[in-house]
């Protein structure tokens, strides 16, 4: 059922994403405070796997970037979300790693995120929220917002790939689909999740 309806429900929702601030419906949660803080996750999120992926490439080039992904990034989102109470993670259309396949949920809106992009959005301002019922039937918030690729990221995503690079990546994530983007693509996007009372 759910795949179905969530895309129908992702269109009408749409038109809201736009201004997230709205006013809830009388019948929905009021989650101005959910997106709040979910914007300043995933800055955080974002913020610290740069440092730390920045300051590992200085020390020991882009090899040594990719311990700190393979190695950190999970341990990162884990460690934030315990401090912030909320289920923060990354997801993509494109995996490297298959531990952030994305949900139902989570299939849809990166779809809905290329569409608006198609359509000329800026990348950078993709954002969208929903209360769900999740499979044990628990109101969950979730909130996405798009990563887009920028120049940086390409050493690891690119078309061109050096070799030393390549072989880490082949070693550590044979089914990668997370290669062949150009600056400006969406690269996915971060993904949070918040049980609601
Ligand atoms: C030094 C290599 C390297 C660079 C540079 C790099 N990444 Fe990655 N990226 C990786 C690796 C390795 C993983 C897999 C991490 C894991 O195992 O969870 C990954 C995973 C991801 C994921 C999670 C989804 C997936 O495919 O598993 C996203 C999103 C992502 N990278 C975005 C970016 C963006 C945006 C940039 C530029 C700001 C960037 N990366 C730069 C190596 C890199």
């Amino acid at each position: 059922m759910r795949y179905a309806s969530l895309l129908a429900l992702g269109a009408v929702l749409i038109a809201g994403a736009a201004s997230a601030q709205r006013q809830p419906a009388a019948d929905q949660p009021d989650v101005t405070t959910e997106i709040t803080a979910s914007r300043a996750a995933a800055r955080q999120f974002g913020g610290t796997l740069q440092d730390a992926l920045q300051q590992a490439v200085q020390v020991g080039g882009p090899v040594n970037g990719i311990a700190v992904c393979h190695d950190r990034a999970g341990q990162i989102a884990a460690d934030l979300s315990s401090k912030l109470n909320m289920i923060v993670g990354r997801t993509s259309l494109r995996l490297r790693n298959p531990a952030n396949a994305p949900d139902n949920w989570e299939l849809a809106v990166l779809k809905q995120f290329e569409a608006r992009k198609a359509q000329g959005e800026p990348a950078d301002t993709l954002e969208f929220s929903a209360v769900i019922d999740d499979e044990q039937g628990q109101k969950t918030f979730r909130y996405m917002k798009a990563i887009s690729t920028a120049a940086p990221c390409l050493t690891c995503h690119g078309e061109a790939i050096n070799p030393e690079v390549d072989a880490r990546l082949k070693a550590l994530y044979p089914n990668d689909q997370a290669r062949g983007f150009r600056e400006g693509e969406l690269r996915g996007a971060f993904t949070i999740a918040k049980p609601l009372q």
